[in-house]
């Protein structure tokens, strides 16, 4: 797993700022890379379109902060089919575009915790993976879907 720890000086204050993270090139297909953004945890995953997904880091069922460790797949979300990710814990599986869970497996997330996952807004600028500077509020239903 690689940690990307963005340092404080590359960090902004504004809601809409975007923070480098690493190139495009440092991320490999369909695995998952931590990185700190803001303070936060970030899970990044690059995928084979080389769209990038970030959601949160942390496991909301088991609350380790693994969630770059898991598997990527895909899921039949209506009509579509969407790019997930299980976790490496227990196997809970989240739309990536989303964060939402699609698949608790019968658990329940640690309390405190929802279940879907915080996500991030990802861009590639000039080859440079770059993430929104806060989470995106929770999807509305009839936007469909998030980031
Ligand atoms: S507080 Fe750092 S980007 Fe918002």
């Amino acid at each position: 797993m690689t940690i990307l720890d963005i340092p404080q000086h590359e960090q902004h204050t504004d809601a809409s700022a975007w923070t480098p993270v690493c190139r495009l090139v440092d991320l490999a297909p369909e695995r998952g890379a931590a990185a700190l953004v803001d303070g936060e945890q970030v899970a990044l995953f690059r995928l084979v379109d080389d769209t990038v997904r970030a959601v949160q880091q942390q496991d909301p069922f088991c609350g380790a902060f693994v969630l770059s460790r898991g598997i990527v797949g895909t899921r039949h979300v209506g009509d579509e089919v969407v790019a997930t990710v299980a976790s490496p814990m227990h196997k809970q599986v989240f739309d990536l575009r989303t964060g939402v869970c699609l698949d608790p497996v019968g658990k329940s997330p640690v309390a405190g915790l929802p279940a879907d996952l915080r996500t991030w807004r990802v861009r590639v600028v000039d080859g440079v993976v770059e993430v929104a500077a806060h989470a995106t509020p929770a999807v509305v239903d009839d936007e469909g879907s998030a980031g």
